[in-house]
């Protein structure tokens, strides 16, 4: 059987993390007598240069015929100043997200002790740190009602945090899943539900969400405070579930927990079709310089074998030789400590293909 892959570059170092993502699969095929079929999509400023639309019809049906997505990052400054609908972010990745019914995005968030003192966390602090975070992806302040007036002479803008109970039960649902698998079994729900409303909806379905789940431990704590004990005490997280725009800025600060986003993967889940990307973006600073950290792709990789292909010993040989290249002292720039061996983009996945092999 033949897993159909729809692969999106997109801009920026997507385009250079999406083929060492590839030639990992690839490896992955050989050696366990997989097929994986890719068909390239355009997506973002790439898709805007060549069609003048950030997320062409074509590209759709690509992904809704696929078995699983893989997308590199979208945007940067050239397309920065289009008007917001035609924005590769929210003209392509929010419309992809929605309607392929993704309202689940897996990010795990984990240690590695290779990389212990690569982190700008102390050691002490990091020791042990396996947490997951499950962001709410359709829904919130990015989907709201929005708009812009200008009233008696001033100019206004407005994004509305909006959340129906279906859409917070079934993305807390999700957590205590994911919880119920995990050894310590607990979820810590984020929210502001001391300010806002949307909050306290979250909060009170949360609470009537965990009857279900009486095997797991759910805990709540604001956004403001949790931004503070990631970095404090990162350890005592296992499951975190949070609203859309809380869940993009705490995974980003999260990621330093495994020394550098480029190091972070992610699943993006929900409909009949899954979608996988690194959390980072397209790092317009560094794009074309072979520099980027291509593991957060890979990662996602590993991710979508397990998710979507149920190719669990596959997912866990790319992640045991992601650890031992970073073991051995193999190190992007983005990661790169005293005393280590600084590799490009291309070369890190050598390594990693050499484990494999
Ligand atoms: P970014 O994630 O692109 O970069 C933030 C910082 O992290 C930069 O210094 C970058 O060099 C570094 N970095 C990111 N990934 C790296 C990697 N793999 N290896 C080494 N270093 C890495 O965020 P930004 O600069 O705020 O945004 C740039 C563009 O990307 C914007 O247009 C933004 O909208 C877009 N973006 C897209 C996605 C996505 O496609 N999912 C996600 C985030 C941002
Ligand atoms: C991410 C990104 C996107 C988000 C942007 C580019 C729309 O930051 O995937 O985390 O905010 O979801
Ligand atoms: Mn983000």
């Amino acid at each position: 059987m033949a897993y159909r892959i729809a692969v999106l570059p997109g801009d920026g170092i997507g385009t250079e993390v999406v083929p060492q993502a590839i030639r990992v699969l690839d490896k992955i095929a050989e050696k366990y007598g997989h097929q994986f079929e890719y068909k390239q999509g355009l997506i973002g400023g790439a898709a805007i240069d060549a069609t003048g639309h950030p997320l062409p019809e074509e590209t759709l049906g690509l992904c809704y015929n696929s078995d699983a997505v893989l997308l590199g990052a979208i945007g940067g400054p050239k397309w920065d100043n289009l008007p917001t609908h035609l924005r590769p972010e929210v003209g392509a990745l929010l419309p992809l997200r929605k309607e392929l019914g993704l309202y689940a995005n897996i990010r795990p968030c984990r240690m590695y002790s290779a990389l212990a003192d690569a982190s700008t966390l102390k050691k002490e602090v990091l020791e042990g740190t396996d947490m997951v975070v499950i962001r709410e992806l359709t829904g919130g302040m990015y989907f709201g009602p929005k708009g812009r007036e200008t009233v008696d002479g001033v100019e206004r803008a407005w994004d509305t945090m909006l959340y129906s109970t279906p859409e917070i039960e079934r993305i807390v649902r999700l957590a205590f899943e994911a919880a119920r698998k995990r050894t310590r079994k607990e979820v810590c729900s984020v929210d502001k539900a001391n300010v806002l409303e949307a909050s306290r909806l979250w909060r009170e379905t949360a609470i009537r969400v965990a009857a279900d789940y009486p095997d797991v431990t759910l805990t709540h704590m604001y956004v403001d405070n949790a931004a503070m004990q990631l970095v404090r005490n990162p350890r005592q997280f296992d499951v975190v579930v949070t609203e859309n725009t809380f869940g993009d800025i705490l995974t980003d600060q999260a990621s330093m927990l495994s020394a550098s986003l480029g190091m972070l993967p992610s699943a993006s889940i929900g409909g009949n079709v899954a979608l996988y990307e690194p959390a980072h973006g397209s790092a317009p600073d560094i794009a074309g310089q072979k520099k980027a950290n291509p593991l957060a792709t890979i990662l996602s990789a590993a991710m979508m074998l397990e998710y979507s292909f149920n190719l669990v010993t596959e997912a866990r040989a790319i992640e045991d030789a992601v650890e031992k290249v970073l073991s051995k002292g193999f190190r992007t720039g983005d990661i790169m400590e005293a005393g280590k061996i600084l590799v490009n983009t291309e070369e890190m996945t050598d390594r990693v293909l050499e484990e494999l092999a």
